[in-house]
């Protein structure tokens, strides 16, 4: 039996039943997290729980408390059998009739659950396609706002290109995938995106940046243009359920020799470790 929680209240799924008048609907007025666990451990949570507080307060969402949550995917994760999962929570700004402006005197509403993931073995190894258009989000990328409707459109438009990701670009410039963040290696160099308001500062990609530096691959974190990303070494995408993936096409270009790269390898093995808790760097 699955349990999800709402609103204060741990449910059978099936019976939880959601409020039409959640902000999160009319709005998208809410922020979220998708956090990873393998063989019943949190992954990286304290990084997704403090990126979950500060979405709220670059939305100026307060009232909840960082235990609270803590709390509640604790105890979701508990009431659930499923040993590899992957958990969304969300806090939206709360329940009240439509109107814009936010309401007064109502608390946060938080949805949980839980569904069961595997990792990305097959796509880890083999890589993926993934095409390019451009970035048209707002300004405040950096927040993991429910507002996902660029990035569900982007999504689809890689699915109907049978790719597997699209990697916007502003003015040319490399920003991220649609659910992902975006590496490249050329001349040995690792480069992603900084992390500003034009990004979400990934989990993921922070967990390779520190790997990166584990391993002395040398890093910058600044803009790289499309056409560098053509003539890369290796592309990586990154993200809490994608983990580390290496791109062997972008558009029509093969990447490198159409297979994943040394780099990619190194970093998913260490990745790959500290996923088991073993230590391969040190
Ligand atoms: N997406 N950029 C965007 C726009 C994302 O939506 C995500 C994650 C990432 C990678 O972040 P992280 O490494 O912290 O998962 C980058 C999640 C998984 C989702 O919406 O399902």
């Amino acid at each position: 039996m699955k349990i999800s929680f709402y609103n204060g209240e741990f449910k059978e799924d099936e019976e939880l039943r959601v409020m039409y008048q959640d902000r999160a609907f009319y709005f998208g007025d809410g922020v979220y997290e998708v956090i990873r666990y393998y063989d019943g451990e949190f992954f990286t949570l304290k990084g997704h729980l403090d990126r979950l507080m500060n979405s709220m307060s670059e939305i100026e969402i307060d009232g909840v408390e960082r235990t609270e949550l803590l709390d509640i995917v604790t105890e979701l994760k508990e009431r659930n059998t499923i040993e590899n999962g992957a958990l969304y929570i969300q806090v939206s700004r709360g329940i009240q009739n439509r109107n814009h402006a936010y309401p007064v005197d109502v608390k946060p509403v938080v949805l949980a659950y839980i569904n069961e993931a595997r990792r990305p073995h097959s796509q880890s190894e083999h890589g993926v396609h993934v095409i390019t258009n451009e970035d048209y989000r707002w300004l405040k990328c950096h927040v993991k706002s429910l507002n996902l409707l660029a990035n569900v459109m982007e999504k689809e438009r890689a699915v109907k290109a049978g790719a597997h990701e699209t990697v916007m670009h502003r003015d040319g410039v490399v920003t991220e995938g649609s659910s992902t963040n975006v590496f490249i290696v050329r001349n040995g160099i690792l480069k992603t995106h900084p992390a500003d308001n034009l990004i979400l500062n990934g989990i993921t990609r922070q967990e390779v940046l520190r790997i990166a530096g584990e391993l002395d691959v040398p890093v910058e974190e600044a803009g790289f243009s499309v056409e560098e990303m053509m003539d890369a070494e290796e592309v990586i995408i990154t993200s809490t359920t994608q983990e580390v993936t290496p791109v062997v096409k972008v558009d029509d270009t093969i990447i490198g020799n159409g297979q994943r790269g040394m780099v990619t390898r190194r970093i998913q093995r260490v990745f790959d470790a500290n996923i088991h808790k073993l230590n391969l760097v040190k």
